[in-house]
């Protein structure tokens, strides 16, 4: 295991693996790492010769406000899980490391970054594809993976590796989820344990829907009002958004068709959760 946290020493070593034919799969984290991580982790390195994870922090997707400062943190534990999943590198850079003083350059994807989380967290994914764009441009991977559920991030970075003709293929994997349903997140262990109990109905309303449209409901206002009105049952659920979008534009659609993502963002108290099914019908 190799662990990095400077730029000209991880570019040095896997330039060197890169002209050996080694092909280098790569996964970008926060940290904190869960079951969600590790299955992206045992993608990637059952696909490539070498897998990178890197686990920053990065400040630049956070809004004023939002909880950058206390994001959950635990490299050592991180370490010991990412080399186990089956990486090999790990690059951890300091914030100044990846913004230095006098730090200028930002990547935007525009419209498909307006709405969903785009809307509620503005400035959100200029950090994002800002990050991955520079933790491309370091690590050159073949492949990197992300996990749907994130779906707009992965949408929006599908959209920037094609717009700027970036060399290499992203793949996105399913929602790795709790027992009882709830979507794996570093943010589920801010929940308190009445506001994790009720935090079942973001995947319990999901269900739901699939299961109206299975039985024949394709009127997109109607299931979205559905599931709004499950998830205002819970007394401590504040609704963010509940958004039934085409899975490429990400526009409001009215009708149901096999490209319709469901997507969700739901407060309970400080702590903001996501969640999404896509419908194949
Ligand atoms: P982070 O929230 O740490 O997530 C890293 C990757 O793990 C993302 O691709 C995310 O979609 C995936 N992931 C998280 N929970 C998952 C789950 N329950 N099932 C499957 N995959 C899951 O997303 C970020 O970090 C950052 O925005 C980053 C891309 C690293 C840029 O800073």
């Amino acid at each position: 295991m190799q662990i990095f946290k400077q730029i000209a020493e991880i570019k040095n070593y896997l330039r060197t693996e890169q002209r050996n034919g080694k092909s280098i799969g790569f996964v970008p984290t926060m940290g904190y790492l869960h079951e969600g991580h590790l299955s992206l982790i045992r993608r990637s390195a059952s696909e490539n010769d070498i897998t990178v994870v890197s686990i920053f922090v990065n400040p630049t997707q956070f809004g004023p406000g939002e909880d950058f400062e206390k994001y959950p943190r635990d490299l050592n534990r991180d370490i010991q899980l990412a080399q186990e999943a089956g990486a090999h590198v790990i690059f951890t850079p300091d914030t100044v490391t990846i913004y230095p003083e006098g730090y200028k350059t930002y990547v935007e994807v525009q419209k498909i970054t307006d709405t969903l989380c785009g809307a509620s967290r503005p400035g959100h994914f200029r950090g994002v594809t800002t990050v991955v764009t520079k933790l491309f441009n370091i690590i050159h991977p073949d492949r990197a993976y992300f996990g749907q559920k994130d779906a707009q991030q992965g949408i929006v970075i599908r959209q920037m590796v094609r717009d700027l003709d970036m060399d290499l293929e992203i793949i996105v994997c399913p929602i790795v989820r709790e027992a009882d349903g709830l979507a794996m997140s570093s943010r589920n262990i801010y929940l308190n344990p009445e506001e994790r109990k009720q935090a079942v109905v973001l995947f319990q309303s999901l269900t739901m829907a699939k299961d109206l449209i299975v039985q024949g409901e394709k009127n997109a206002y109607k299931i979205k009002a559905a599931i709004e009105k499950k998830i205002s049952e819970k007394s401590l659920a504040k609704i963010d958004y509940v958004s039934i979008v085409d899975m490429e534009t990400l526009r409001d659609i009215r009708q149901i068709t096999n490209k319709t993502l469901i997507a969700l963002a739901v407060r309970f108290g400080e702590t903001r959760l996501i969640d999404n099914i896509i419908v194949e019908v």
